[in-house]
């Protein structure tokens, strides 16, 4: 069967063995996103028809079961008030408040492959990338630089930047800044571990994400950690993209630490409550550590630290002792007891992760965004064809063609000027994407819940947007005919 047919995507969805997954999802209808309220009792001028949803790696969508735990949890303190937070609830799904965060430990463990002792559910990513930076961040002197990317992540740039402040270092010389090469938008491997072995020598930290956010290309983390590791630098990774969309194995990596966030491919709902990585090996708590046992700081018996309540042993937690004894592992770091709210939602979502495994779910999204791929290669091709006759070509992809260097997303870079006229075109036929100005439209397909025929939907409607686009038509303001005339027709009667 030819592959760009809609009927050849909806054959995959019925042959692959994960698309009943999707199941456990609230998809937005077309209907919904269009409307100006949450929702139309009227039934006559609605759009039942779900959106095509591609963009998990912003915001993942909400599972079903969200509703029912957090009605749960709002039961539980409505009825029970304080009590919620220690006695176990007969009817309720979910555990005493006490143990919400531990609830979710074993199962996001196996997500980023770690020990459960390796993991903990708190704050949010910007702010344990500050914890983790007071810990792992121990600059001498003269290894005192932080490596990170030229285009890091706004707040993993600011993070780094305060950090080396804070120790009244120059940030314009302290912090080195990897950027590719004047002909690409990636970086590549050896480029990035060549400059490892160029800076060593005053090196302190390297702190990476494990997804691009903008160009979507999954670094080699074990290549990239093993090689820093040999050169004495200590590692960090932002997974913010990387959770819960790449088979992940931090403890066998030896990676030192990790941050990741839960609202992406983790689908617990905007600002949910984030993730932290502590390998093994820092998080060991010394005999009578306290503050006279002797650690690898010679200080205290554990990794020095910001401590709060939450990281101190069980035991000691509700003593007010004053005297901090860190539960051993990623558990000791943690401050404040965790929004409950936020953690119920994480317990829902993970739910779903139960259901199938990393492994598997990786499999799929590289059957998806292979098939993606293809549909915009073919697409391509097209519109150089057209050239000639006064079309086109109005796109490129940035993000790497390998499989192990890519995740879910595929970073599209639009000729200059297109975008607006791409969004709103895509918008008003219901496809939600995300834009990354000036030029860049990311296209996520989640595994969990997007489908091939999403995909073959999204590159049908893109195809028409980047017609609308070149003749100038519908540009911010204007209204978009969707599937209006000839072009309504399926990609594959027209092609
Ligand atoms: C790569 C990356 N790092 C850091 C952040 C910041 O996350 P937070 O707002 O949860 O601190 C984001 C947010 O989207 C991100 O994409």
């Amino acid at each position: 069967m030819d592959i760009f047919t809609e009927a050849y995507a909806t054959e995959q969805d019925a042959q692959d063995t994960l698309t009943h997954l999707r199941s456990n999802f609230l998809i937005p209808s077309k209907g919904d996103l269009a409307r100006k309220t949450l929702r139309s009792d009227e039934k006559t001028d609605q759009n039942d028809e779900p959106s095509i949803y591609l963009c998990g790696n912003s915001l993942g969508l909400q599972p079903k079961l969200t509703h029912k735990y957090m009605q749960q949890y709002l039961d539980t303190w409505a009825s029970k008030g304080v009590y919620g937070h220690f006695k176990e609830v007969e009817d309720s799904s979910l555990v005493p408040w006490l143990h919400v965060d531990d609830d979710c430990v074993p199962e996001m463990a196996k997500i980023v492959g770690a020990l459960p002792s390796e993991v903990a559910i708190m704050q949010t990513l910007t702010a344990n990338l500050h914890l983790m930076m007071a810990s792992f961040y121990r600059p001498s002197k003269e290894r005192y630089k932080i490596i990170l990317e030229g285009k890091a992540f706004p707040s993993d740039h600011y993070a780094v930047e305060s950090h080396l402040r804070h120790h009244a270092l120059d940030p314009s010389h302290s912090m080195l800044l990897l950027t590719p090469s004047s002909d690409s938008h990636t970086l590549t491997t050896p480029q990035i571990l060549s400059f490892l072995t160029l800076h060593a020598p005053t090196t302190a930290l390297l702190l990476l994400p494990g997804i691009q956010f903008y160009t979507g290309q999954a670094l080699d983390i074990p290549a990239i950690t093993s090689h820093a590791h040999h050169l004495g630098i200590t590692v960090g990774w932002d997974l913010a993209h990387a959770a819960g969309n790449l088979d992940l194995r931090l403890h066998d990596w030896g990676v030192d630490f990790a941050v990741w966030c839960s609202y992406k491919y983790m689908n617990a709902g905007p600002g949910a409550v984030g993730g932290l990585f502590v390998h093994e090996r820092h998080g060991e708590v010394g005999e009578g550590s306290s503050s006279s046992g002797k650690g690898d700081d010679g200080e205290v018996g554990y990794r020095p630290r910001l401590a709060g309540w939450w990281g101190s042993s069980k035991a000691s937690r509700f003593a007010m002792t004053n005297s901090f004894v860190p539960i051993p592992g990623a558990a000791g770091f943690q401050l404040s007891n965790p929004s409950v709210a936020d953690t119920t939602a994480l317990r829902a979502s993970l739910d779903i992760f139960k259901l199938t495994s990393m492994e598997a779910l990786r499999g799929r999204s590289l059957k998806l965004t292979g098939y993606l791929l293809e549909l915009l290669d073919r697409l391509a091709e097209e519109q150089k064809a057209e050239e000639e006759e006064g079309g086109e070509r109005c796109f490129s992809i940035i993000t790497p063609r390998e499989p192990e260097q890519r995740g879910a997303q595929i970073s599209v870079l639009l000729k200059s000027g297109l975008l607006d006229v791409v969004m709103a075109s895509l918008e008003a036929a219901g496809v939600v994407v995300d834009e990354r100005r000036p030029d860049v439209i990311r296209v996520a397909p989640a595994p969990l819940y997007n489908t091939y025929r999403d995909v073959f939907l999204f590159v049908r409607e893109f195809r028409l947007a980047c017609q609308r686009a070149v003749r100038g038509e519908g540009g911010p303001g204007e209204s978009v005919m969707v599937n209006g005339g000839k072009e309504a027709k399926g990609w594959s009667e027209v092609k």
